[in-house]
């Protein structure tokens, strides 16, 4: 798919963890963004034609041998810059300014800045603001052409510009939320300064989307994609369709730990709505086998996923005109981004969501999806017209009930909790608690407990509710319902679902413990 003479940001990642970020401020101010390594600038300034460069921070020193650069070319395009940190200190140095250690090992956290001469870049800015450093160097002295906008108590050159050529930079990040004032600051850059038009909204580019995939696929080529009923592999196979139609294939595989009512729920919705030719491969026998006797949390991961690409691919290789496989790649999977500590070398990373894809199929890739981020994805799909039980839904591993099922999963411990599991699921949705939260689900313990039902004694399993809120996954609290809810999901466990008589709260945060129990 290209991203050709799209306009809007280029975003050079010179190492920094924080490049995802800035391209994201840049999307939600509604201009198009798209990260490349140094090595790669020139060409993508051909392609993209974009009206604005950043040039982003990273962990090295300019002045360092082998440190990530640029070629300076890049600057004689017309095009305005913005060097973020290490950006900063790279447009310094290329045109004849110095950068120099920190005599007091650096400035990390929050800080005050001083604006200290009135620049668009600060329009709407108040003179002192708070904002987030993270550096080792700093300017000593500015690039000629430059003058020194804001100044911090350690760092005297905060923020320059070169008017004349459009060049800027910044010593702090105002990508990072910390930075109180940082989106007014990029928006000045991005739309004042700049000239970029906020007119990009993810759900605007489904035609060009799929234009494109008729362009990549053919007037007679074939589709074959693996639906998981995600939210990825949802939109894909849903621009997918729109652009070939019944030249797409949809392979859904059941691998036996997915939840009550979801491949029914597949079927209806892309087989039944949307008329896409929708193969659906039980497997749950084969996954079983392959678990059998595994307790090992990495062992049963490793299992599944090698399980699926050998379902995948001989379900594949039965599509004998298919040359095509479909994929609901994201952005954050395929951005370019240099070597962790920022050495020369680009690792170009590139993820298959499927899981470890069969490359000797040798089929082409078409990935949608490959240029956006996930909350995008959900835009576009909405813009679709998916549902939102769909493009809302929440988040479910690849490997299913299997890391919710402890110890060693079997058709008998699957049962029970795909029951709780949906419980839990049918009592917090059906009061729309669950807007609020990122993932509420049954977990199985391999536990048994005394307990007593009508005048029996039981010994039975124990199960576990597990409700998180979170923004990315990465941490994550635990939520309380209301005591009628829980009071309801337990009652509703224990004399609904054999071979469970306890149910358990999870209160553990993330981290230290991780929102999935394997
Ligand atoms: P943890 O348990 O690490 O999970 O806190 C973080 C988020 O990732 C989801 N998850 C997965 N998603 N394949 C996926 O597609 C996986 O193997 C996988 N493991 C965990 C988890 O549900 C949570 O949202």
């Amino acid at each position: 798919m290209s991203d050709t003479a799209l306009g809007g940001v280029l975003i050079v990642d010179f190492g920094t963890q924080y490049c995802q970020l800035i391209a994201r401020r840049i999307r939600e101010l509604g201009v198009y963004s798209r990260i490349t390594v140094p090595e790669r600038a020139g060409l993508m300034l051909d392609a993209m034609q974009p009206q604005a460069i950043i040039l982003s921070g990273g962990p090295r020193s300019v002045y360092e041998q082998d440190a990530p650069t640029l070629d300076a070319s890049v600057l004689d395009r017309g095009v305005p810059v913005l060097g973020i940190c290490y950006g900063l200190q790279w447009i310094t140095q290329a045109l004849g300014g110095r950068v120099v250690p920190g005599k007091a090992g650096g400035e990390y956290g929050r800080t005050e800045i001083e604006i200290t001469t009135e620049h668009p870049l600060f329009d709407g800015v108040p003179t002192r603001n708070t904002v987030w450093m993270s550096h080792g160097d700093h300017v000593e002295t500015i690039a000629g052409g430059f003058t020194s906008l804001a100044r911090s108590g350690p760092c005297p050159i905060a923020a320059v510009a070169d008017d004349a050529r459009r060049f800027y930079g910044l010593q702090f990040h105002p990508e990072v939320t910390h930075s109180e004032h940082g989106t007014r600051v990029l928006e000045n850059f991005v739309l004042k300064i700049a000239g970029c038009s906020a007119d990009w909204q993810p759900g605007d580019i489904a035609e060009r989307k799929i234009a494109e995939i008729r362009e990549l696929v053919g007037a007679d080529g074939e589709v074959v994609l693996g639906l998981s009923g995600g939210v990825d592999s949802s939109v894909a196979a849903v621009l997918i369709h729109r652009a070939i139609g019944s030249r797409l294939h949809c392979v859904f595989v059941d691998n036996g730990l997915l939840r009550h009512g979801e491949r029914e729920g597949v079927e209806a919705l892309f087989r039944d709505d949307y008329h896409m030719d929708v193969h659906v491969v039980d497997a749950s026998e084969r996954f079983l086998v392959k678990l059998a006797g595994v307790t090992d949390p990495e062992t049963k991961r490793k299992r599944i996923g090698h399980e699926f690409v050998e379902v995948f691919r001989d379900c594949a290789k039965s599509y004998t005109k298919a040359h095509f496989l479909g994929q609901g790649t994201l952005y954050p999977d395929v951005i370019e981004s240099v070597a962790a500590h920022g050495g020369a070398t680009a690792t170009i990373k590139s993820h298959h969501n499927v899981g470890g894809l069969p490359e000797d199929l040798e089929m082409q890739l078409v990935e949608p999806l490959r240029d956006l981020f996930k909350d995008e994805v959900r835009a576009l799909g909405r813009e679709l017209g998916l549902p939102s039980s769909l493009v809302d839904r929440q988040p479910f591993p690849g490997p299913g009930l299997a890391v919710r099922c402890l110890g060693e999963v079997t058709a008998d411990k699957l049962a029970p909790l795909r029951a709780a599991d949906a419980i839990v699921r049918e009592e917090i949705e059906k009061r729309d608690l669950h807007r609020d939260l990122w993932q509420y689900f049954a977990v199985l313990l391999p536990v048994q407990s005394v307990g007593v039902m009508g005048d029996q004694r039981t010994y039975e399993n124990a199960c576990v509710v597990r409700i998180v809120s979170s923004d990315d996954a990465m941490t994550a609290d635990w939520e309380l319902l209301p005591t009628d809810v829980l009071r309801t999901i337990s009652n509703r466990i224990i004399n609904e679902v054999r071979g469970l008589n306890r149910v358990c709260l999870d209160i553990s945060s993330k981290p230290p413990a991780t929102i999935e129990w394997e």
